[in-house]
């Protein structure tokens, strides 16, 4: 009785932030290995994307570490309003670092949850999300909710670009692709990072996401038009492109 009355004082978690409170230190290093250095070269695709039309006013949506935010800041138009939000404040922290090591300049880091974002509806050009629609969307409660906070605040003609983990559709390469997630990523990144659930979760969520076809659906339902996807590495990963 007494350990619940202790418990029900502690903070309220939103689904999956305890878990990034806890993976930071080795955050970075793992993505790197894990994705041979891919995840940056996908990061740099949506980049472009983002930046096709000249966009005013950008989010990286659940920003991390900010390794999109700082590669948009790096090649967007000057004057361009940046900002990143992540509910986690460690995550944050090292995105600060790096902000400051980088000397970049006018970009928001923002500690906030992507289901109730502090902003006017239609305000932004272009929202980017990294390896986090995953998280937003595999079994998430707060799925619904979150899909439609990012198209209220995104402008009508504005872009939503995600870049993710995805299914490959050939059967082999989705198998390989299965065994090197549960073989490979949630045994070493569980070991080396020291937070076996997080891995275990990154591990399972990628190899039961929704395929590339099933997120445009998602999309759609929410109101999203001209979806277009393309797959990365035989369809390991995808970058989707939807408009408002
Ligand atoms: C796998 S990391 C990706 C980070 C970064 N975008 C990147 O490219 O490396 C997922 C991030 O999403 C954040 N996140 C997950 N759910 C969130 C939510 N509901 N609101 C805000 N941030 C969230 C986590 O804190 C974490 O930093």
């Amino acid at each position: 009785m007494k350990e619940n009355q202790t418990n029900q004082k502690k903070k309220q978690y939103r689904p999956l932030q305890k878990m990034f409170m806890e993976v930071p230190p080795k955050y970075d290093l793992l993505n790197r290995i894990f994705t041979w250095r891919l995840d940056e070269s996908w990061r740099k695709q949506a980049v472009k994307e983002i930046l096709k039309d000249k966009p005013d006013k950008v989010m990286d949506l659940c920003t991390g570490t900010g390794d999109l935010l700082f590669r948009i800041a790096e090649q967007a138009w000057p004057g361009t309003e940046l900002c990143g939000l992540d509910f986690s404040p460690p995550m944050l922290e090292i995105a600060d670092q790096k902000m400051r090591s980088k000397n970049l300049e006018g970009i928001r880091l923002i500690s906030g949850d992507a289901a109730d974002m502090p902003f006017d509806d239609n305000h932004f050009d272009a929202i980017g999300i990294a390896y986090a629609f995953r998280n937003l969307t595999f079994k998430n409660p707060d799925q619904q909710k979150f899909l439609k906070e990012i198209y209220r605040v995104i402008k009508p003609g504005g872009k939503f670009v995600i870049v993710e983990t995805s299914r490959p559709k050939n059967r082999i390469m989705d198998n390989l692709h299965k065994l090197y997630m549960n073989l490979l990523v949630k045994r070493l990144g569980g070991s080396v990072s020291g937070n076996r659930p997080a891995y275990h979760y990154l591990a399972h969520s990628a190899t039961n996401f929704y395929t590339a076809d099933e997120v445009c659906d998602l999309l759609k339902t929410i109101g999203f038009s001209k979806i277009t996807y393309r797959h990365f590495v035989g369809g390991v990963a995808a970058m989707h492109v939807a408009v408002k």
